[in-house]
């Protein structure tokens, strides 16, 4: 069964408090952070994430879409990150920031662009608690989902079976199975939750369950 992860970049940011209160049901929140240089856009900071955290005790996937992560590690473990994933083709060294997350106490995740190759995270499997594959280009929500990068998915469970592995791109509810089937344990989903009327309908039908 896998995991529903609502994406909050897809929220109305004028309403954050509300919008989290949408997505009760949902035991994970994925939070985006970009930094206007590994990815063209801007979105939120550690400010946010510490507000969210006293209005809920979901867990904190907070996705680091930063050229240079090491620094932040702490910064956003302090906020409240659970779990802090950054991009293996980001500048700074893996092992490093690997070593600081572990050492912030976050559980830690790499995450990889479509057109990274899986083996990039074979070295770093055994100090991974999840892998996101990307299934579009980070920066923006609403994209479409890329196919080619599920292959990845199947690949890494194949040979790291304790690694938890997320989707993140285009996942609506025409692509959740193709996600379900290539074996993601947890469908991030931006447009497709906070785009709906009823979010928690939403997340049923992402699951595959019927509402
Ligand atoms: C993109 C982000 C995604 C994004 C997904 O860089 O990493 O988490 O919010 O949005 P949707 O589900 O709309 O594609
Ligand atoms: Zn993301």
């Amino acid at each position: 069964m896998a995991y529903v992860a609502p994406s909050l970049l897809a929220a109305d940011f004028s309403a954050l408090g509300a919008e989290i209160e949408r997505v009760r049901e949902a035991e994970i929140l994925h939070i985006d952070i970009m930094d206007g240089n590994f990815v063209p856009n801007l979105s939120m900071g550690p400010q946010i994430v510490k507000a969210l955290r006293g209005k809920t005790d979901q867990v904190f996937d907070v996705h680091l879409m930063l050229l240079h992560p090491l620094a932040y590690v702490p910064v956003f473990r302090e906020a409240g990150a659970d779990w802090l994933t950054f991009h293996i083709e980001c500048e700074d060294d893996t092992g490093e920031v690997l070593k600081a997350i572990a050492e912030s106490g976050a559980k830690a995740g790499l995450a990889i662009k479509p057109d990274t190759a899986v083996e990039e995270l074979y070295p770093y499997g055994s100090l991974l608690h999840s892998v996101t594959v990307m299934t579009v280009e980070p920066g923006f929500g609403g994209q479409t989902l890329k196919e080619a990068p599920l292959a990845k998915i199947r690949q890494l469970k194949q040979r790291f079976p304790h690694i938890l592995v997320e989707v993140d791109g285009g996942v609506n509810y025409e692509t959740a199975s193709m996600c379900r089937d290539a074996g993601a344990d947890v469908l991030i989903a931006g447009t497709a939750v906070f785009g709906a009327k009823n979010p928690s309908e939403a997340m049923v039908m992402l699951k595959g369950e019927s509402v």
